[in-house]
């Protein structure tokens, strides 16, 4: 039920809170660095960090700002998830804003598996919890890749 899993992906968002404060900026940062330190072929969509490692990430104002955007991005998934109608549209929209990195479509899933990894770099995730993240990402794809197919875009 969508309001369960809204309400245990919200709860573990806790953990990845996003503001002002330095711990909450930091929050941001350490999303890319587990990201890139992890994942480093998907550094390749980053203009002009194609090599950064952690340790850039942490210095730079570019991924300062992008990791509170990201943060913020799934927060907001997170609190419309219960509105279905909201959220496919807010997952459309995240689509259309990245069509000009020319992302492979297999890496709208993946997302939610590198994320809930990062998640547990901040807190315990229980089972109920896993399967919740997993919940969505299978909408979000769902909805994701319909959207594509629909603006002549490859899917899978
Ligand atoms: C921006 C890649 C998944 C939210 C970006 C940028 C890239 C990118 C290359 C430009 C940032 C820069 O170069 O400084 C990816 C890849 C993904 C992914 C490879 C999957 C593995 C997602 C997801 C969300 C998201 C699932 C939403 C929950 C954002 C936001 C921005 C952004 C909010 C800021 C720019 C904007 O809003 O248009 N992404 N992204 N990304 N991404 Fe993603």
């Amino acid at each position: 039920m969508s309001v369960e899993v809204a309400r245990l992906c919200k709860a573990s968002m806790e953990s990845a809170k996003v503001g002002t404060e330095e711990d909450k900026l930091q929050n941001g940062r350490d999303f890319y660095k587990f990201f890139f330190t992890n994942f480093p072929d998907l550094r390749v969509y980053f203009k002009g960090a194609e090599k950064f490692t952690a340790d850039d990430v942490q210095k730079s104002e570019r991924f300062e700002k992008q990791g509170q955007r990201l943060l913020l991005a799934v927060h907001i998934l997170a609190e419309t998830y219960a509105n279905q109608e909201v959220f496919k549209a807010y997952v459309r929209e995240t689509i259309n804003r990245h069509r000009v990195y020319k992302m492979d479509p297999s890496l709208w899933l993946a997302f939610f598996t590198v994320f809930t990894m990062y998640l547990e770099t901040k807190t315990k995730l229980d089972e109920e919890t896993k399967k919740a993240w997993a919940e969505m990402g299978k909408v979000f794809n769902e909805e994701a890749q319909t959207h594509l197919k629909n603006s002549n875009l490859p899917h899978v």
